[in-house]
């Protein structure tokens, strides 16, 4: 069944929102809901608050937050003319949740199921009120565009948008992942810009045939196999992007892998761009990157934008071939 979110995504609305995102991706979330006529009045490490006037469908198609929630402050508006206003409950109640909350969550439930006449139902909401603001179900990121299939090491969505936005990857370009996973690079890479070929390598064939999955499910498609990106099945110079979400030597493999590996892999990405190439390449493992891209000689960082997401502080590298 299509899927129908319980908002109207065509209503005009005003408010004051809080938009969540991973630190190092609120530039780009800035500029987005600046060229939508947004104000932003407050700047976090992990978001934005911003005072929205117009539709919510060209809002929720930003990539770069994955949470909407209402500034608490602005809660009853919001009800008048703001999101909350949007909400389809298709005749029912509004239903919410009380997140963490503390003591003032009895206070908090009381407050909106007699003030606002909402009904409390924890496993089926519209609305999830947390301490930052009450945080609209349907405009999570993976109800805008759908939950992908994950392995346990795979890549944040909203950090995969801004790894795509640093490829700059022109229409009808070659681009590569050597190090695939559930293919969530390809995924946005296909949805974000216009590649001419998708190219997914990783190790492990279940992760490739998730890959094969989430790339169907989103119509998209890539050319997937298993290979060692220590060796990759690709002529010299014959892809024009390179996206990866490299093993940080934590979930997957190890420092000591990674000594060995990252020379390798690098070296291949060297290989497989043409002069004028590009590579975006996602660790935590950072030191390690930076003396190899060192020693590798052919490539250098052109830029560096830490992702920080779930504990970890990635950073994302964007390498050229040297000497272009
Ligand atoms: C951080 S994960 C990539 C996550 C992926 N972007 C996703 O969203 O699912 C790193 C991947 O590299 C794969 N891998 C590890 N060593 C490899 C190697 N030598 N060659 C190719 N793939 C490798 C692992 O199986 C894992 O899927």
């Amino acid at each position: 069944m299509p899927y129908r979110p319980r908002i109207d995504l065509d209503r005009q609305i005003n408010d004051h929102l809080i938009l969540r995102t991973a630190p190092g991706a609120v530039d780009y979330l800035a500029e987005d809901v600046r060229a939508l006529g947004a104000r932003v009045l407050r700047r976090y490490p992990d978001g934005l608050l911003i005072e929205y006037t117009g539709a919510l469908r060209p809002l929720a198609a930003s990539r770069y937050f994955d949470v909407l929630a209402v500034d608490p402050a602005a809660l009853s508006d919001s009800l008048k003319d703001g999101v909350l206003s949007a909400l389809l409950p298709g005749g029912d109640a509004v239903r919410f949740r009380v997140g963490d909350l503390g003591e003032e969550r009895w206070a908090a439930r009381e407050r909106f199921e007699s003030e606002y006449g909402w009904e409390n139902s924890p496993n089926a909401w519209d609305v999830n009120v947390e301490p930052g603001g009450a945080e609209i179900g349907a405009l999570y990121l993976t109800q805008r565009f759908g939950e992908l299939q994950r392995t346990p090491a795979s890549t944040n969505p909203v950090v995969a948008a801004v790894l795509t936005r640093l490829a700059k990857i022109e229409p009808g370009q070659t681009v590569l992942d050597p190090f695939c996973g559930a293919g969530t690079l390809l995924v946005h890479a296909a949805e974000l810009a216009r590649p001419g070929r998708l190219l997914g390598f990783d190790l492990q064939n279940r992760w490739l045939r998730m890959a094969a999955d989430n790339l169907r499910t989103r119509g998209a498609s890539a050319l997937l196999a298993r290979a060692d990106a220590a060796h990759l099945p690709v002529e010299s110079g014959a892809v024009d992007r390179v996206m990866a979400n490299l093993p940080f030597g934590k979930r997957v493999g190890s420092h000591r892998v990674n000594s060995a590996l990252y020379p390798a892999a690098l070296a291949e990405i060297a290989r497989v761009l043409p002069g004028n190439g590009r590579a975006v390449l996602l660790t935590d493992d950072k030191r390690l990157f930076r003396e190899t891209v060192q020693r590798t000689r052919l490539i250098r960082v052109i830029k560096e934008i830490v992702l920080a997401r779930g504990g970890l502080h990635p950073s994302a590298y964007v390498v050229t071939k040297r000497g272009r």
